[in-house]
């Protein structure tokens, strides 16, 4: 016999887990059992106390996983690997190559970190954590939170410091308004709490910025209360073991039956280590159960438990026996058992969309000779389904970095603040007019992302110009400048700036103001209000912009004009 023929003998017959899944009909066939649910948690809490990452909020001291960049892990959702059972360390997932949705931050935007003292586990330390977490791949956010704690170790520390330093400490790790938030929420514990982190999930959820997700984790983590907390790596888990046909944002998962289900694991056998459970689930949501998880890697803890698994060995050996046609039959007779009653937490056309993807998947396969471990890797990775793809709003900027010099042969350059809310909520930046984006283009609704017009001199200098007279008449009475501002293009190829749901198009200018107005007047040194949009703006040097801190879309802006403006000023002397 050949080791193909000896692999297809392999898969197995028994067609009982596929077909219930292909005929539910009611959201509780994705409960768990409690039997399973103790066994699951049981694996989960053995696995997390002798493989969890070191990290800086787990009380643990330095070095911390993370740190460093390891070896490779899995190439995304969609790249079927060949089964790879090799034993792969946890420390491998912290890698610069690994794909997600969540944040990186460029290595020149990290604190220097910092690891020598243990922090102590405690309400406060797991809020700082969870929120800096949320958006934020855990190795970016090692740094941050070590330099955090240090300068506010304590929620009165943060209660006491400006917003100022709040924003130069957050600088970098994106999603601004979190960190304003964090800041209100430790007033009111402060205030209104006798600087004492609350215990429970309800009296969390009293503090601003302190959501269910944030509420749970803080309790279960820090004092231990016996309460879920899901987050989309737990949704993906929950997805696989129980054969969840839905993607993991879908409201009715995240916010609803997901937590149903992470409670029962959590509450099984005696419920105690709520948050060792909670962080075993998330952790291995992050690792092994991550969108190119294989299901079948001897370390993943939860490889004997997974529906999706066995749905794919069996939906394998459908299609061996009959072809991929046969599939269609197939969930044409489910679709019949099924009648008109649809379960709750899978999506309408779920349950099908993922068959009909595992014989697409199989039969694509099968040309390199379909293994059992194929087949698994193939059922696993169909779990759960893709989120629909959101189109990124495309914005083009006219920028401009006004300058004026100053005694000691330093710049100071002109700054407005962000508003309160929004993307870069409360960071400084150099002054930008919004000169078109896709979200004004009614007529491109698609979802595919817009396709960018370009934009003339013209109306950039005119769009930019225009801001620029607005914030001077808003402003401040000390004319800084008026219409007869020379603004030097830089750049006519725009500089591109992308964040999760938007990308900027940056053209920018220059000027240099200090011949009509060096800075002699202390009016360089105020912090303005723009009375039309309650912005401030300043002149700062690059060092006062180091103490606010300023994100990467502004350095890189700095950095392209100065070298303009150095080569400018080169070719005009040699001329
Ligand atoms: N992701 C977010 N918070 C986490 C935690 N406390 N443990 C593991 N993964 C996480």
């Amino acid at each position: 016999m050949s080791v193909e023929e000896k692999k297809i003998e392999s898969c197995p017959t028994d067609t009982e887990t596929l077909w219930q899944f292909a005929t539910h009909t009611s959201d509780a066939y994705h409960d768990f059992t409690p039997k399973e649910a103790a066994a699951i948690r049981e694996a989960l809490l053995t696995w997390y106390r002798s493989n969890r990452r070191k990290l800086p909020w787990r009380g643990d001291a330095g070095p911390f996983d993370g740190s460093t960049a390891g070896i490779a892990s899995g190439n995304g959702k969609g790249k079927k690997k060949k089964a790879d059972t090799k034993q792969k360390d946890i420390q491998s997932f912290f890698t610069k190559t690994s794909k997600g949705t969540k944040k990186d931050v460029k290595s020149e935007e990290k604190p220097e970190s910092s690891g020598e003292e243990i922090i102590p586990v405690t309400g406060y330390s797991v809020w700082v954590s969870e929120i800096m977490l949320q958006q934020t791949r855990v190795e970016a956010v090692i740094p941050f939170y070590l330099k955090w704690m240090k300068s506010f170790p304590t929620v009165a520390d943060l209660a006491n410091a400006t917003e100022e330093e709040v924003n130069a400490h957050w600088a970098g790790l994106g999603f601004y308004r979190r960190a304003r938030l964090l800041h209100s929420g430790a007033k009111y514990v402060v205030d209104e709490l006798d600087s004492k982190v609350p215990e429970t999930v309800d009296e969390l959820l009293k503090v601003s910025g302190i959501g269910r997700y944030t509420a749970s984790a803080i309790s279960s983590i820090a004092y231990n209360k016996c309460v879920p907390v899901v987050d989309g790596n737990v949704c993906r888990v929950i997805s696989r073991l129980k054969g969840v046909a839905n993607n993991i944002k879908a409201p009715i998962f995240k916010d609803k039956i997901g937590w149903r289900l992470a409670e029962q694991i959590v509450q099984a056998g005696d419920g105690l280590h709520a948050g060792e459970v909670n962080q075993a689930l998330m952790e291995l949501g992050a690792t092994y159960c991550a969108p190119s998880g294989t299901g079948i890697d001897e370390n993943d803890p939860l490889k004997e438990f997974y529906i999706s698994t066995k749905i794919g060995r069996e939906a394998c050996d459908i299609v061996k026996q009959t072809g991929s046609l046969a599939i269609d039959d197939y969930v044409s007779r489910a679709v019949d058992a099924r009648g008109k009653v649809a379960c709750a937490l899978c999506q309408p056309d779920g349950i099908d969309s993922i068959l009909f993807q595992l014989s697409d998947d199989l039969q694509l396969a099968k040309k390199d000779g379909l293994t059992n471990d194929d087949a698994s890797i193939i059922g696993h990775q169909a779990f759960p389904i893709a989120p629909p793809k959101k189109a990124k709003r495309e914005e083009v900027l006219g920028v401009a970095a006004l300058y004026s010099s100053i005694e000691n042969g330093d710049k100071k350059w002109f700054m407005v603040k962000r508003p309160k809310d929004g993307l870069l909520a409360g960071q400084w930046e150099f002054p930008s007019a919004l000169v078109w984006s896709s979200a004004d283009d009614k007529g491109k609704k698609t979802k595919k992302d817009s396709a960018v017009p370009k934009i003339d001199r013209k109306t950039l200098d005119k769009q930019t110009r225009t801001l620029l007279l607005d914030i001077q008449k808003n402003t401040t009475d000390f004319q800084f400048w008026d219409d007869s501002l020379s603004l030097d293009l830089v750049n006519e190829t725009p500089m591109e700036h992308i964040f999760s749901h938007v990308r900027w198009s940056m053209h920018c200018h220059v000027s240099d103001l200090s011949t009509s107005n060096p800075v002699i007047s202390s009016a360089y040194e105020q912090t303005y209000t723009n009375k039309s949009n309650g912005c401030e703006c300043r002149w700062m040097t690059e060092g006062e912009m180091q103490g606010v801190g300023i994100t990467s879309s502004v350095r890189k802006v700095l950095a392209m004009v100065k070298k303009a403006k150095i080569s400018s000023n080169g070719k005009k002397r040699k001329r």
